[in-house]
């Protein structure tokens, strides 16, 4: 059964996370650590305020949710396609920043007005599919851990993952990894088989070995889609585009341009002059330069965005990275974001999300009877 998060519940009922969050412990109700509340628990809360609750067809909701766990039912009649977020993921040195330099310099030098985000790690490439160029985002994570935090804080941003594969290696442990966490994310894998222009590269024997973990290739009549590359000759990049396209419109990828803004957080830091810098990457809805947004313990008005290597733009839509400046602070990799109404009601919320984390900080010392660094961080 599907449950709601205390965010959504408060963004629902347009009050601070806090207030809730109050309610609930006045009767006795801690919520856990992902603050899901169940359909019970939500009927309390409304009830308590006097708010109607209505459920939403739970089927087709439940269809569109399992696609994108960003989706509310509102957004059912007004969804339209979104380019696909990618990432390619491996073991050390099997060639992933090749591949994606590749893509990048010759998939924008065959766009207009050069389709690609630059310095913040992420990267929108067009790319031919049917004789036409399509718009698809790439995520440049460094190694897995970024994936895995996000993972953590239950984000889902990738919708297809790249696991690249040395032919002339075959699978190492950051493969097993790679392979994990895809599958943990539910997310669909397409293998590239690289360098096969090496002496000693032999692409059967990754096939062989992918298999024999339960990646059956789809050339043997599995599932799984293998396309064998050499990124650094550029060969069959074109095969490989193609087909992580083909498994992306199989994924029937939604979002409702027509709302209010929410998405992830990929990267954030503290920029000298412009203060906090953040990289969203917007999964629903349109963010709009003058939208007040809150995420994680970060609130502000969004003062500028700026997309395409520097480019200032004054809004940006699903799936589009987008580098936000005008936060109160710097929000951490993961943070979920969402545009509220005022920045009274983003204070609150960032407060309250600060309040609870606390809370999880001091509770995680009484549990182990000790504090490490990285649960101050
Ligand atoms: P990390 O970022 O360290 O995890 O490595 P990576 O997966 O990004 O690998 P990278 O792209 O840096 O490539 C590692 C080495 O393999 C480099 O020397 C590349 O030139 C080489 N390489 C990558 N792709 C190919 C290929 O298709 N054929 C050959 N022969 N060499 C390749
Ligand atoms: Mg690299």
């Amino acid at each position: 059964e599907k449950g709601m998060s205390i965010e959504e519940l408060a963004y629902n009922l347009t009050m601070g996370e806090g207030e809730i969050l109050g309610l609930l412990f006045s009767k006795g109700i801690k919520p856990d650590g992902v603050q899901t509340l169940d359909k019970e628990m939500v009927k309390m809360v409304c009830k308590e305020y006097e708010v109607e609750v209505i459920d939403a067809d739970p089927v087709k909701f439940e269809e569109m949710a399992k696609k994108n766990e960003i989706l509310d039912e509102d957004d059912l009649d007004k969804l339209q396609d979104r380019p696909p977020v990618l990432t390619i993921m491996g073991h050390v040195d099997h060639g992933k920043t090749t591949l994606l330099d590749h893509i990048r310099k010759s998939k924008v030098a065959a766009s207009e007005a050069g389709g690609i985000t630059q310095g913040i790690g992420a990267y929108k490439v067009m790319v031919p599919v049917d004789g036409k160029l399509q718009p698809c985002v790439f995520l440049d994570t460094p190694g897995h851990e970024a994936f895995g935090a996000m993972r953590a804080r239950g984000a889902r941003v990738t919708d297809i993952a790249i696991i690249v594969v040395a032919a002339d290696d075959g699978i190492r442990p950051q493969t097993n990894e790679a392979i994990a966490h895809a599958k943990a994310a539910g997310v669909p894998i397409v293998i590239a088989i690289n360098k096969i222009d090496k002496d000693g590269a032999n692409p059967e024997r990754v096939m062989q070995e992918l298999s024999s973990i339960g990646l059956m290739p789809e050339d043997w009549g599995g599932d799984v889609p293998m396309v064998q590359i050499s990124a650094l000759k550029g060969e069959n990049i074109d095969d490989l585009l193609e087909t992580v396209m083909l498994v992306a419109e199989l994924q029937e990828l939604k979002a409702n341009p027509d709302r209010n803004a929410k998405g992830t957080v990929i990267e954030a830091g503290l920029d000298k002059s412009k203060g906090p810098v953040a990289t969203f990457i917007i999964q629903n809805g349109t963010l709009k330069r003058g939208d007040v947004v809150v995420c994680g313990e970060a609130f502000g008005k969004v003062r500028a965005l700026f997309e395409d290597g520097g480019k200032r733009v004054d809004q940006v839509g699903p799936s589009i990275p987008v580098q936000v400046i005008g936060l109160s602070n710097v929000p951490i990799a993961g943070d979920e974001f969402e545009v509220v109404a005022s920045l009274d009601i983003a204070r609150e919320r960032a407060e309250a999300r600060a309040e609870l984390l606390w809370d999880e900080r001091i509770s995680a010392k009484a549990g182990d009877g000790k504090v490490t660094l990285s649960s101050l961080a």
